[in-house]
């Protein structure tokens, strides 16, 4: 999608270097940033340089390449790869990709092991661009429904950013918004601010209006009071994890908007390529939720009259927080799950019934 009319991808690898677009200064600053090294790669993931789903399984694929570029011993691969998987707890992602690379790298021990771990990389990241369009395909279609019926704009609740900064391109909950815009369908997006760390205020509104969306941020506890008065006609949402139950985990008050929504009459969905759903864990009280710093509750960054950025306690000094950054929304509150392969229930037989291989 576009930066300043500039089409990019979040990730891409040019001259031994693997690129990635610092989403740690996004709104204020626009950085591109090399990786050089898979340590690299585990620190952009961990800091949260990169971060959403998607992009921290693609991220963990190109790490892995990149360690095979720096040292193809095979004792080295497994450590990194642990390292990556390690770098962060709730997303499956992280896992699934570089599941894959070691899978397509085993026994593999001639000059070729860097560039098959090269071209792997790129599958795995052209694979999740083509997953997410189709989830927009599948998705525009409820858009679509929404917008024959009231025949004006129709207006979307998102929370975090599941948008294509959180993927390779085109985004899973804003897939289907960017099919809908270029099809002519009057959109407008409510964007949660998320707080601790406004990925909904800093990237979700950014990437939005640099493709010309209509979108207001909304302070996290405002969806509830814009739902009773209509102002909601429906919601999406990504996610990090999916039991093959249907039970979603996404970023910390996904599971407060879903029973608002419920409260509500307001259709719930959740829009997901298949590399986000856990086949193994049948319990949501299994799922590693991340506790990260409390820092990033107790302080806020922004940019100054003179555009510096500046970082700033707001807590008084004493007081304790804590920073989970995960919540599960049980099956029950999810209207249906988008997927690459179409629209279905959040339930083990919905989930069966489209991935059947
Ligand atoms: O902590 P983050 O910013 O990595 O959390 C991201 C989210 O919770 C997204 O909603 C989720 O990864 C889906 S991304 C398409």
């Amino acid at each position: 999608m576009k930066i300043e009319g500039k089409e990019y991808r979040t990730i891409w690898y040019e001259e031994n270097i693997v690129k990635i677009i610092d989403q740690t200064k996004l709104p204020h600053q626009f950085i591109i940033k090399e990786l050089k090294t898979v340590k690299d790669a585990i620190n952009a993931i961990k800091v949260m340089e990169v971060r959403g789903a998607p992009l921290i399984g693609g991220t963990a694929a190109y790490g892995l390449a990149l360690a095979v570029q720096e040292n193809n011993d095979p004792e080295f691969i497994k450590k990194s790869a642990k390292e990556l998987i390690q770098s962060r707890p709730t997303a499956i992602n992280l896992k699934w990709a570089t599941d894959r690379m070691i899978k397509k790298l085993a026994g593999i021990n001639s000059d070729q092991i860097l560039s098959i771990a090269l071209n792997e990389a790129k599958e795995i990241c052209d694979e999740d661009e083509k997953f997410c369009e189709n989830i927009g395909i599948n998705g525009l279609k409820i858009i679509e429904e929404i917008y024959n019926k009231k025949k004006d704009t129709v207006n979307i609740l998102t929370h975090c950013n599941a948008g294509w900064l959180a993927t390779i391109n085109w985004g899973t909950a804003t897939s289907p918004i960017y099919h809908a815009h270029k099809k002519g369908i009057p959109v407008h997006v409510w964007v949660d601010e998320t707080r601790p760390r406004n990925q909904g205020a800093n990237l979700t509104s950014y990437e939005l209006n640099e493709e010309e969306i209509p979108n207001t941020i909304i302070a996290d506890n405002t969806g509830g009071i814009l739902m009773q008065r209509g102002e909601v006609d429906m919601c999406i949402v990504g996610t990090d994890r999916t039991l093959s139950n249907g039970d979603v985990c996404n970023k910390i008050g996904t599971y407060l908007k879903a029973l608002a929504a419920h409260d509500n009459n307001v259709p719930f969905y959740v829009a997901l390529p298949s590399s986000t759903i856990d086949w193994e864990i049948k319990n949501a009280k299994d799922i590693p939720i991340e506790e990260r710093n409390s820092e990033e509750l107790s302080h806020v960054e922004g940019v100054d009259e003179n555009n510096e950025l500046k970082k700033v306690l707001i807590y008084p000094k004493k007081s304790k927080a804590i920073n989970l950054a995960f919540d599960v929304t049980p099956a029950k509150y999810v209207t249906g799950l988008i997927t690459e392969r179409g629209i279905s229930e959040a339930s083990s037989d919905g989930l069966k019934e489209l991935f059947k291989k």
